[in-house]
């Protein structure tokens, strides 16, 4: 699917220049904050065993100097402290790296035209930030990404905050879908009457790249899951058995209230940490489920060890807000953000990669593919005013739509009362209508897409744009 013609790579390679080179991670940081030795990462292409077939061939991850290529690696970072990567590209192919959920400036935010030139095969690319807010937040491409990001380059990232309560154990599962054959081989990324409807479904679900995967947890003891979807499609409906298991923060940000997990719907590019009280008994075990569609399925299990430390839920300190700005509601703006199909124009030769299909729109525009010169912004918006984003979705479909570079409280919704959680995905319903609030306080152009990578690609894209 990508499409390196000459034609393209001489294209492309002429806007490069009006980006500069990457911001050189000494530059990036004030004095007194010594900048960090980034950390390696290198896309590459390798083999993985994901299924009794054997090996799978052409996975695409990031592996460290030492060469080691499996899942891409759980990133560390602390709350408000300097972080640094450098991508290096042994793919065959353009990439980048989008930081999904992290408010950071837009010269670091992976999308390629939009906030950075391509970084091809050979080339290298320096990321640097300060994570400004703690919990459970994810990285991918943001290049030919139904290839990318199906064929394995997702990832989660944890930024801690040292005032964090203190856990017993942490289990980080990172959900997603690979599409491959009976032989254990990639197939077709997607089909098109798919595309123009739910996405394309993979054939082998996993949880940290294994098939119902098994975790050792302290009998007793409160455990923090943290759970990304990071799947270019699926929507899951999360049930814990045999456990109590407690929501703790969404998509990155602490709940307002605490809540039991039942049967919560969450979406491609969202996260969720519970609180999970493990049982008492040694040996007993409490099984994560997916209970969308019509056969439960077990997704990974957690297994008591030893004696029982007691614990109770109702001990552990609230995790500390995040310094997420607050919107001014007497003075925000609304923004009409509306989702509906289409079948109008054609999408534009990528080297980001094109699905050959236009099925979606957002206010009736359809994305053309990322290109040096893309439509018009949804919105200009003033730095430091307040925002509401009135999204309304007239299609039959669910949408997971990711806000780049800041973060959203929901206000209300047409299908009921819902929590004012802060997040940078909301995952509407059919016929829904939801406004999000916020504050645009990131200078740059932000895009707002749908996460389900099908709709993304055949046209639910826009952006807004800040100055
Ligand atoms: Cu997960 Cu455009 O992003
Ligand atoms: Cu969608």
């Amino acid at each position: 699917m990508p499409i390196l013609t000459r034609r393209n790579l001489l294209k492309a390679s002429a806007v490069v220049g009006t980006y500069g080179i990457g911001v050189g991670i000494a530059g990036k940081f004030g004095m007194a904050e010594a900048a960090p030795e980034p950390q390696l990462l290198k896309a590459v292409k390798t083999q993985a065993t994901l299924t009794d077939a054997g090996v799978t061939k052409n996975i695409m991850t990031w592996g460290d100097a030492g060469g080691d290529a499996g899942m891409p690696p759980v990133l560390r970072m602390t709350k408000g402290k300097p972080y640094a990567a450098r991508l290096t590209n042994a793919l065959d192919e353009p990439t980048t790296i989008h930081w999904h959920g992290l408010r950071i400036p837009n010269k670091m935010d992976g999308v390629p035209f939009m906030t950075q030139p391509y970084v091809y095969t050979g080339d290298s690319f320096d990321y640097a930030f300060s994570p400004p807010d703690a919990g459970t937040f994810w990285y991918h491409p943001h290049c030919n990404t139904l290839t990318q990001m199906g064929q394995g380059m997702t990832g989660v990232i944890v930024v801690d905050d040292p005032a964090d309560p203190t856990f017993d154990s942490e289990v980080v599962l990172n959900l997603r879908d690979w599409r491959l054959g009976g032989d254990g081989q990639f197939i077709a990324a997607f089909r098109p009457r798919d595309a123009a409807k739910t996405g394309t479904y993979g054939t082998v679900r996993t949880a940290n790249w294994h098939q119902e995967p098994q975790y050792d947890a302290p009998a007793g003891g409160l455990i923090r899951l943290r759970i990304a979807v990071t799947d270019v499609t699926r929507v899951f409906s999360l049930k814990m058995e045999g456990a109590e298991a407690t929501v703790i923060a969404i998509d990155g940000n602490p709940v307002p209230k605490r809540f039991p997990l039942d049967l919560l719907l969450i979406g491609p590019g969202q996260r969720l940490d519970l609180a999970v009280r493990m049982p008492d008994s040694e040996g007993a075990v409490a099984t994560l489920e997916d209970i969308r569609g019509t056969t439960p399925k077990t997704i990974a299990r957690l297994r008591s060890v030893g004696a029982s430390l007691k614990r109770n839920v109702g001990d552990l300190a609230a995790l500390a807000e995040n310094p997420v700005p607050k919107a001014d509601l007497s003075s925000a703006e609304k923004i009409s953000v509306t989702l509906s199909a289409t079948a109008e124009s054609a999408p534009v030769d990528s080297i980001c990669g094109t699905l050959g299909y236009s099925f979606w729109a957002i206010n009736k525009v359809t994305w053309a593919g990322d290109t040096a010169d893309p439509t018009a912004p949804l919105a200009e918006l003033k730095l430091g005013k307040s925002y509401i984003l009135q999204l309304e979705n007239l299609t039959p479909h669910v949408h997971p739509i990711h806000l780049h570079g800041m973060s959203f409280t929901v206000l209300s919704s047409s299908a009921g009362e819902v929590m004012p959680f802060v997040s940078d995905t909301y995952l509407i319903q059919s016929g829904e209508s939801v406004e999000l609030a916020f504050v645009a306080d990131n200078l740059g152009d932000w895009l707002l897409h749908c996460h389900i990578i099908e709709h993304q690609k055949t046209g639910m894209t826009s952006y807004v744009r800040v100055v």
